[in-house]
């Protein structure tokens, strides 16, 4: 039995293998449509979910399959002090398999550790975001064709963001990938990121300035300044608007870079962009359900 709680436990043959999985059920729904019937998703969300939590459920039912769950901590026994080791247990004895997002790093882990079920991470706290990533990758896979020689903008909250923390683990496993990381003084990248990136090799830099960055890049990876991630409110308020992509701001960006975004926006990204052809923030949250449905029957065992 196999859980996903980071996204270097799936190997680049095995990252092929679901995007493949991906691009087969684009092509061809009905084939699937019957793989998990008689099987059960529980989607546990002890943190706020559109995305997430709405295409796991909605991946679940087009495998044909069923769904149950909570999608906020105060509807579980977690208001009344349950631990998570003995909520992955208890649903142990319902599910199939288990989708969890916790504000806490770690806790699907320790879910993992407890289940006798497979767990999927669909986000913790800070730490990672795996599923977002298999998303981001059938994006760029779909509308690059290939991961290696790209030169990968991230732009935003790159201190607290564990969808970019998540996506950078990804993507360095390809040749030659490039990084700029983009972002106020206050919310860079950690580190410990970029310590692994020198040790690698791999080329990276950084910058506050988003229109400087922008003739170089093959994708540009949004994301929004987190205000749950703050202990601060007034320093929220100071960094919340550091980038806002307008049209004018795009007029450096090379005609076939594409825009990202694991969503939810704030307003980061101007609606004028939403019409963009290079706008794929939309299909990334559907491309994000195909791979769900391509990792559920993966860790299920599904033929
Ligand atoms: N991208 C993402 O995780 O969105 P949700 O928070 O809506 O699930």
């Amino acid at each position: 039995m196999r859980s996903l709680i980071d996204i270097l436990e799936l190997s680049t043959a095995e990252l092929d293998k679901l995007i493949a999985t991906a691009d087969d059920i684009i092509a061809n729904p009905e084939k699937y449509a019957h793989k998990c019937a008689g099987k059960k998703l529980a989607t546990l969300f002890f943190e706020p979910s559109t995305r997430t939590r709405l295409s796991f459920e909605a991946a679940m039912y087009e495998l044909g399959g069923n769904v149950l769950g909570f999608s906020e901590a105060q509807s579980s026994s977690a208001a009344k002090g349950e631990s998570v080791a003995d909520t992955a247990k208890t649903v142990s004895c319902y599910a199939d398999i288990i989708a969890m997002r916790h504000p806490k790093e770690g806790a699907p882990l320790v879910a993992s550790m407890n289940a006798s079920i497979p767990v999927i991470n669909a986000g913790d706290g800070g730490h990672n975001h795996p599923t977002q990533t298999l998303a981001d990758l059938l994006t760029i896979h779909r509308e690059k064709g290939h991961f290696d020689n790209l030169t990968v903008g991230l732009c935003g909250d790159l201190k607290f963001g564990r969808t970019v923390h998540s996506l950078i683990a990804a993507l360095r496993r390809y040749n030659n990938v490039k990084f700029v990381f983009i972002s106020p003084n206050e919310l860079k990248i950690p580190d410990y990121v970029k310590d692994s990136l020198k040790k690698e090799g791999i080329e990276y830099s950084e910058t506050t300035d988003l229109e400087a960055a922008m003739p170089c890049l093959d994708i540009l990876y949004m994301t929004r300044v987190q205000r749950e991630r703050f202990f601060n409110e007034e320093e929220y308020l100071r960094l919340k608007d550091s980038y806002i992509l307008t049209p004018e701001k795009l007029l450096g960006a090379k005609a076939d870079m594409k825009i990202l975004h694991p969503l939810p926006r704030v307003n980061e990204i101007s609606v004028a962009i939403d019409n963009d052809p290079r706008a794929c923030y939309f299909k990334q949250v559907l491309y994000g359900k195909y791979m769900r449905m391509a990792l559920i029957l993966m860790l299920l065992e599904v033929e």
